[in-house]
């Protein structure tokens, strides 16, 4: 099956559809170092470099899944991009209405489930709706994301994935001297706070023995897989990582809407869902591409 991705991004979600088997046919972003990514390891994928509001959707190429992250709404009182967001969101839903794929998927914050959320009549938009957090899939990272759309349910593994089960924390490494930036130590046997674009930037994150994580460990603890590669700048490997769905909960969708899609009548089960461990991306393996500036 063939899946398009609107505001793909570097395409943490595209990755997880790929690693579930899916064809992945297009890709939309207006950032240029994001679409530099999502080509390069979606080599067979249209990429559309520009404002999703010039798409003309009529000239989209063939697919049976459209999944996709609008800009993240903040439903709180006061913020003035509210509605801005949320013109992102009915245009989302207005691409579903006209081009009717078989299955699609709206990645957002849960806060976009505010009283709001229901008062709009956005909540019936959305046939199925789960909460679903990246450690249970095989990311370790606390990400809590809502995902919405037309896919059938997606059973949560009762898996608990911790950092040092990803990374080598016990590695040789130092603590970069960064002034004006937060230090937070990492617990090993917990799954790592959300990442998230902004926070990687401004806080510096350390291992037990007071080393700095690189990049290529965010990416590692983010559920990248060790194929995906960043092909641009550290800044901005960290904001596309921070940004992305993390692959291991997008591959669990993916193959739910694959079981469904293949008649099978019986239930996904745990096992097939789970992605296996990534093998260890260590600080230097393919740090020449992701950690150069
Ligand atoms: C949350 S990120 C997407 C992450 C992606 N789904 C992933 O898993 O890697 C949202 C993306 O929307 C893009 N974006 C924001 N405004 C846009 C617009 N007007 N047209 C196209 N893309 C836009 C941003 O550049 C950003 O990459």
């Amino acid at each position: 099956m063939r899946v398009a991705d609107l505001f793909c991004g570097g395409g943490g979600f595209s990755a997880g559809f790929k690693m579930a088997g899916f064809d992945i046919a297009y890709g939309i972003d207006n950032d240029s170092n994001a679409c530099k990514t999502f080509k390069h390891n979606f080599p067979q994928a249209q990429v559309d470099e520009m404002d999703i509001r010039d798409l003309d959707y009529r000239e989209l190429p063939e697919f049976e899944v459209l999944i996709g992250s609008p800009p993240c709404v903040d439903f709180s009182k006061g913020n003035n991009d509210r509605g801005f967001s949320l013109a992102f969101i009915n245009l989302f839903l207005d691409i579903v209405e006209e081009t009717k794929p078989d299955y699609w998927v709206m990645e957002n914050v849960p806060d976009i489930m505010t009283l709001n959320f229901f008062s709009m009549g956005l909540r019936f938009k959305f046939p199925n709706i789960q909460i679903l957090e990246a450690y249970r899939f095989g990311a370790p990272t606390v990400r809590r994301r809502f995902f919405g759309g037309k896919y059938p349910k997606t059973p949560i593994p009762p898996n608990y994935a911790v950092v040092k089960d990803y990374i080598n924390i016990n590695r040789p490494g130092h603590r970069q001297p960064y002034k004006d930036h937060v230090y937070r130590k990492i617990n090993p046997n917990k799954p790592l706070f959300t990442i998230c674009a902004q926070r990687i930037s401004n806080d510096r994150y350390l291992l037990p023995n007071g080393s700095s994580l690189s990049v290529c460990e965010y990416a590692t603890l983010q559920g990248f897989p060790d194929w995906f590669v960043f092909p641009v700048s550290r800044s901005q490997t960290q904001r596309q990582v921070g940004n992305a769905v993390c692959p291991p909960v997008a591959a669990a969708i993916g193959k739910a809407i694959m079981h469904d899609h293949n008649g099978t009548e019986d239930e996904p089960d745990y096992a097939e869902v789970t992605i296996e461990k990534q093998s260890k991306r260590t600080v230097n393996s393919k740090s020449k591409r992701i950690d150069q500036e």
